[in-house]
């Protein structure tokens, strides 16, 4: 493609860093809405209620993996990298999805998964049938330890080793950071490097805007393959993450090289305007911070610390401000993914949860970088309650052990059969239905609902540029709390149990509570009741009535 084809540029967010300050809407594609009827979430699904988000005022929809995929994990176990699945559409739904989007002014962003294939891809497939196959390079096949077992320490996410005997028998092994059945790429060789390449622009050919790169800090290994060190001890019955988290992944996770990687990747897509997050686990910030910001690569990474945040007010007001501050810009924000429970359940669940949701995010509307909200969590859903059988192969491969399944629950979108997200008799992952005023028709229909406080709270970070550009004076009087000023707006967070007197220097309006008589004004004294954040607007110039 040449940069004058294909999809004009959108209007209304223009230049390179129009994506900060932007607010994205994160769509599980098997669960958002169900158009033909057999039970699983679709694109022309998705396109059908691009109304509804540019309704909200979200400006970027990232759409989980929709290629041709055995589904054995639910999609990032990609079977071809430029094509669509059929139970989610064709290239042709995909390309109308992009069109429409793009005439309310959203942009799209496809979920990009380099860091493995499926099994059934036909460079595996190629790999496996002759071990002198070009193709048996693009993945990690190793000799067997001197004991014929794996090559080395190295664990799956999903539970058990990293490694799987050859299929064809070879007595070597391949690697697999996740299941079995997701082969990892070999990003040492340069070929994998030209065949992503290509891949990127197949899409940004297509209109796609930006990309989610998923496991994007997990490219490159030690070319020894070196053992992990172990830094505690694994007990029976831990949970696979908690067995994978006993290891110092310092080989097999981050490496430097990884950052080259997207250096590349960012040379082929940015004169296309398109926008690379990655996928990075934050738990180290100094490796996090290697991969975004100006000349990293990436223009972006997601803090997945946020992600899986519980209340704890102390502990979310500091990852906050110092990933805020290690990210330089390029930090994507999420409380919610289809990987964690949902925040609402984490902070607590019923109406404190969806309270303190908002708080924290009303926080994060004036931090910068992009902010996402995952799909339905503002209408405050709490986790599914699963009815039929679990789908999730953290469960159902580790003796039900806890998984993902309630986070990717259907939308609820009417009081009717299946909260309205399909006409089947069943939806692929089976749920308790949603209380009537949980759906968005009720949501839409209310004025006092959780959606409409969300719909004000992104209008408000769209029309304030200051909340992400002005720089930020920050101070707080107790763990619990903290008074963000840019320019003329000031966000009053107060997480702590007691309320809490902000005595402003300057004449104000209230422009925002995350909850109704969250606040209340006193003249120039702000009174920020338990949990609640506020914005309020200084402006000199307003007759002390206006402050009521
Ligand atoms: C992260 C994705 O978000 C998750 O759903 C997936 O299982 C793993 N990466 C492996 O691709």
């Amino acid at each position: 493609m040449n940069a004058a084809s294909a999809h004009p540029p959108l209007d209304r967010l223009d230049g390179p860093d129009w994506w900060r300050g932007a607010v994205g809407y994160e769509i599980y594609v098997r669960s958002f809405l169900d158009s033909n009827g057999d039970g699983m979430g679709d694109l022309p699904g998705i396109a059908s209620k691009l109304d509804n988000l540019a309704d909200l005022g979200v400006d970027v929809v990232w759409i989980t993996p929709f290629y041709p995929s055995p589904g054995k994990d639910h999609g990032y176990d990609v079977a071809d990298y430029t094509d669509i699945d059929p139970q989610f559409g064709t290239l042709a739904d995909l390309d109308a999805l992009v069109t429409t989007a793009h005439e309310h002014g959203l942009r799209v962003f496809a979920d990009i998964v380099p860091n493995h294939s499926s099994d059934q891809h036909p460079w595996f497939q190629a790999a496996i049938a002759d071990v002198d196959s070009p193709y048996r390079d693009y993945y990690l096949f190793r000799p067997a330890a001197a004991d014929g077992g794996p090559p080395n320490n190295w664990v799956s996410h999903f539970g058990g080793p990293a490694w799987t005997l050859d299929p064809a028998g070879t007595g070597e092994y391949y690697c697999h950071l996740f299941l079995p059945e997701q082969p990892d790429l070999n990003w040492a060789n340069p070929a994998v490097m030209d065949e992503f390449l290509a891949i990127l622009r197949f899409w940004v050919d297509r209109g796609i805007d930006g990309f989610r790169i998923d496991v994007a800090h997990g490219l490159t290994k030690d070319p020894e393959f070196r053992d992990n060190p172990q830094i505690r001890e694994i007990t029976p019955g831990m949970h696979p993450t908690e067995i994978f988290e006993s290891f110092d992944h310092v080989h097999d996770l981050h490496r430097l090289g990884t950052t080259l990687i997207y250096q590349r990747w960012h040379e082929e897509v940015a004169p296309f305007g398109t926008i690379l997050l990655g996928e990075m686990d934050s738990s180290n910030i100094d490796r996090f911070r290697e991969y975004v910001g100006r000349g990293a690569g990436l223009d972006g990474g997601f803090v997945l610390t946020v992600s899986s945040m519980i209340w704890h007010p102390e502990s979310i007001i500091s990852d906050l401000l110092t990933f805020d501050h290690a990210a330089n810009g390029g930090a994507a924000w999420a409380l919610s993914n289809h990987d964690q429970p949902r925040v609402v359940s984490r902070f607590g669940g019923g109406e404190v949860g969806v309270h303190r949701a908002l708080a924290v995010m009303t926080i994060m509307v004036a931090l910068d970088g992009i902010t996402f909200l995952y799909q339905a969590e503002e209408l405050g859903l709490p986790n599914a309650v699963i009815v039929g059988a679990n789908e999730d192969p953290i469960t159902t491969r580790n003796d039900g052990a806890a998984g993902r399944d309630v986070a990717r629950g259907p939308v609820p979108w009417t009081n009717g059969p299946n909260n309205g997200f399909t006409t089947a008799g069943r939806a692929w992952l089976q749920i308790e239905p949603l209380p009537a005023d949980m759906t968005v028709d009720a949501q839409v229909a209310d004025p006092h609902s959780n959606r409409h406080r969300y719909q004000q709270l992104i209008g408000l970070r769209k029309r304030s540029p200051q909340l992400w550009q002005t720089p930020m004076e920050l101070s707080r009087r107790t763990e619990a709390e903290l008074i963000i000023r840019r320019g003329d707006l000031t966000v009053v967070a107060n997480l702590g149990t007691e309320p809490y007197d902000y005595v402003a220097d300057a004449r104000f309006v209230i422009e925002f509570e995350s909850r109704a008589g969250g606040a209340t004004v006193d003249v120039n004294r702000l009174r920020v009741h338990p949990e609640s954040t506020v914005v309020i607007r200084h402006d000199d110039h307003l007759e002390p009535e206006a402050q009521a």
